[in-house]
């Protein structure tokens, strides 16, 4: 890459305040490697990157605490909805922090502030006539005494008679259902066959969003140059045109519709989990002082917002999100800003497979930093990541990554520099002698390669950063580390430091830079 072409690209990040949020993993057990491949690496690298060029970034993630998982693991186990988010909150927290993900806050939707923010939300939409209501059928398990939500009836599929195919969509065949569509349905909880009860529920209009939200992504794709992925993921769903989405549920556990009539049901896990960015920023505001200072961040149009997720969370990040935050903007003074970008990864597999919790298939994080520490960890991953297509962690390559990388060639190289600088020169940067003939020109292993090497890769590696691409950026790092390691062996500093000490501190001062 040109330093021209470095200049353009980095001027894209001139924004005077970036706003980064990493994915919300739900608190209903422990974060895996996939967790981090998708969303809470990458972002921390970006936000690393940004931090290092003095910009003015925050960096929000937080758990996910809603949803029916949580209410059925708390079932399972006899314990409260609470106590498993409590628990998983903590353990999470912790192992993001033992990696190094340096968040500027981890917050959890279970606090009385993120129910907050999202009543006032939902109420702005509501009262603004936003949401629309209506009268449905839908499966209730009698034994479970509960509404089913649709990936919770399970049937037989009526495209491809699949036995096992889920309520809202069938895995074999592809095709998106609607639970009443299977043949025998049953509910996934206790086996029963569910009976149709009649419910109601207020839905946010996202088919009249389409047309915004493909103006909306074309501009923000020629701004800041989306992935073709999430494009690609964003087309099919505008190709199959957007419906209009349930925001309420009839379940106990969520944040509660504040409506005479809806008192028994829960705004939708999704509906509240985007805006945990919100509120957890606004957490942050106070922990820090400044009670209004997360309005900098979401209420001003100059704000750069990247959202850093894994795929099967970009229709909420690319459609729903913005739709709701389209549908605010439109009733109220404050506007907020949408995504510049989202740039969302494919899936990290674990040898071979897919992570499944079911079926003990994986590691979790924190159990693999009780036996590694985190760089190995964090360099593997990223010299992995599912950027274009799923990738895959295997033991064996993280070994050969660790040992031959990481160890070799960077470990090597600032270990023998700083062995070098502190057994021959006190500790200290040699001073650069200011002898002209000295500097040695051209190509090959020369003082004047080193330089430009040192920049180029400082140059390229920021620019393949500003445009999410993590592997390369890292790969042009360690490629400098290669070229640096054959400068030193080259240069043999060993010998000029017994007959020619200046050439010997030049060297070194160069290997420290
Ligand atoms: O897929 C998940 O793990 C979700 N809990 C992600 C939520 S992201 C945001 F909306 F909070
Ligand atoms: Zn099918």
């Amino acid at each position: 890459i040109s330093r021209s072409e470095c200049e353009r690209r980095f001027l894209k990040s001139e924004a005077p305040r970036i706003l980064v949020t990493a994915a919300l993993p739900y608190a209903n057990g422990k974060i895996h490697l996939g967790h981090l491949a998708g969303a809470g690496l990458p972002a921390d690298i970006y936000v690393r990157f940004q931090r290092s060029m003095k910009r003015d970034v925050v960096f929000i993630c937080g758990s996910d605490e809603h949803g029916v998982p949580i209410t059925i693991t708390a079932e399972q186990e006899k314990t409260t909805p609470q106590a498993i988010v409590d628990r998983n909150h903590a353990l999470n927290q912790a192992a993001f922090a033992k990696l190094g993900v340096s968040y500027d806050n981890y917050s959890r939707t279970s606090l009385p502030l993120h129910h907050e923010t999202v009543k006032e939300f939902f109420l702005s939409l509501y009262s603004a006539g936003v949401l629309k209501e209506k009268q449905e059928k839908q499966f209730f398990d009698e034994k479970a005494n509960m509404f089913l939500p649709d990936r919770y009836v399970e049937g037989t599929c009526p495209v491809c008679q699949n036995p096992e195919a889920r309520g809202d969509q069938c895995e074999r065949c592809g095709t998106y259902l609607n639970p009443v569509d299977l043949i025998g349905p049953r509910s996934k909880i206790t086996g029963a066959t569910p009976t149709l009860r009649e419910t109601t529920h207020l839905y946010f209009p996202l088919g009249a969003y389409q047309e915004k939200l493909q103006n909306y992504i074309d501009q923000a794709d020629k701004r800041d140059g989306w992935k073709d992925n999430v494009l690609q993921y964003c087309g099919s769903w505008f190709r199959e045109g957007l419906q209009d989405r349930a925001v309420t549920r009839d379940l106990s556990w969520g944040v509660k519709v504040p409506l005479k009539g809806f008192e028994q049901k829960v705004l939708y896990v999704w509906f509240d989990a985007v805006l945990g960015y919100i509120s957890s920023t606004k957490e942050w505001s106070g922990k820090i002082g400044q009670p209004d200072r997360w309005k900098q961040y979401w209420l001003d149009e100059s704000t750069k917002y990247v959202a850093f997720l894994g795929k099967d969370n970009v229709v909420f990040h690319c459609i729903v999100f913005p739709a709701m935050l389209m549908a605010w903007n439109e009733h109220n003074t404050a506007r907020f800003v949408l995504p510049a970008n989202v740039p969302a990864n494919e899936f990290l597999n674990f040898e071979g497979q897919k992570f499944s919790k079911s079926r003990g298939w994986g590691i979790d994080v924190d159990d693999f930093l009780d036996v590694f520490p985190p760089d190995t960890l964090r360099y593997t991953l990223t010299m992995n990541l599912p950027e274009y297509r799923d990738a895959d962690f295997y033991w064996k390559d993280f070994q050969a990554r660790t040992n031959n990388e990481l160890a070799d060639i960077l470990g090597n190289f600032v270990n023998r520099t700083l062995t070098f600088a502190h057994g021959n020169f006190g500790g200290n940067v040699p001073a650069a002698p200011r002898i002209k003939e000295l500097f040695t020109r051209g190509p090959g292993s020369t003082d004047e390669s080193l330089e430009n090497e040192i920049r180029s890769a400082a140059d390229a590696a920021g620019a393949l950063f500003e445009q999410y691409r993590f592997k390369d950026g890292t790969l042009t790092v360690m490629n400098l580390v290669r070229f640096c390691n054959k400068y030193f062996n080259d240069l043999q500093p060993w010998k000029s430091l017994k007959n020619d000490r200046e050439r010997c501190a030049l060297t070194i001062n160069l290997c420290l830079q």
